[in-house]
């Protein structure tokens, strides 16, 4: 691979950017300095690129803990995208948003360039779960956990697979957890509307075996450990 293309792969910048780091001497192969951007090189090579070795990865796996006000979508004209929130140095061009939330929902959201992941965890037909905390306007209760159960319908037409709802709080507003195996557009949203309540506040805590680390603040994300990755 060029040596160019190997440093921007690897999230060290702008291919200009990159370009003309070359050319000023501050990139090295094996403990030599290399001034031509298209030098042929090898994952196994030693590169240092402004001095700090950069490993070749083929895949990238982030948690992020999606704030609100933001885009799950690589990129957008208008607005800012989970991927802005993504630093520079990790910001290799291919990686994208596994899944959406909508803009008012926080929580859980695997950032990748694996795409064969990316389809198994989204496959309908693979049925994932995915786990919600939500605040919802009106008195949650019993027979509303008992419509969860066998399935409610939406925009009229669809009914949702059997879906779990507990019950937190119960009263003007309830709290709630949800899981749900499937991922239709504003799901949780049009299941509560199905049912006569609103959904105030919605987060995602789980997606499969992956489970939102609390310690990340909203805005925050992490790479996924090797064994995060394993189970996914
Ligand atoms: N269900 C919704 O209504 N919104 C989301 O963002 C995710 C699930």
């Amino acid at each position: 691979m060029r040596l160019d293309k190997y440093l921007s792969d690897m999230g060290c910048g702008t291919r200009s950017e990159i370009k003309k780091n070359i050319r000023a001497g501050r990139v090295t192969v094996d403990e030599k300095t290399i001034r031509d951007a298209g030098f042929s090189v090898q994952e196994e090579e030693e590169i240092r690129y402004l001095g700090e070795l950069v490993r070749y990865e083929e895949f990238s796996y982030y948690m992020m803990n999606k704030p609100q006000g933001v885009i799950s979508a690589s990129e957008d004209r208008k607005m800012k995208t989970v991927i802005d929130l993504i630093d520079e140095e990790h910001r290799r061009k291919d990686l994208f948003p596994v899944g959406r939330l909508d803009r008012d929902t926080e929580g859980l959201l695997l950032i990748t360039n694996d795409g064969q992941l990316a389809h198994r965890l989204l496959s309908p037909k693979k049925h994932v779960d995915k786990e919600y905390f939500a605040k919802v306007r009106g008195c949650v209760n019993d027979e509303d956990v008992k419509r969860f159960k066998e399935g409610v319908t939406i925009d009229g037409e669809y009914t949702c697979l059997p879906a779990e709802l507990t019950i937190l709080e119960s009263g003007e507003t309830s709290e709630v957890r949800v899981i749900i195996r499937e991922g239709k557009f504003h799901q949780i949203k049009k299941m509560f509307e199905a049912l006569g309540k609103e959904v105030l506040f919605l987060k995602r805590l789980r997606m499969g075996s992956l489970v939102l680390d609390p310690a990340l603040p909203p805005g925050g994300y992490r790479r996924l450990t090797e064994e995060e990755v394993g189970e996914l």
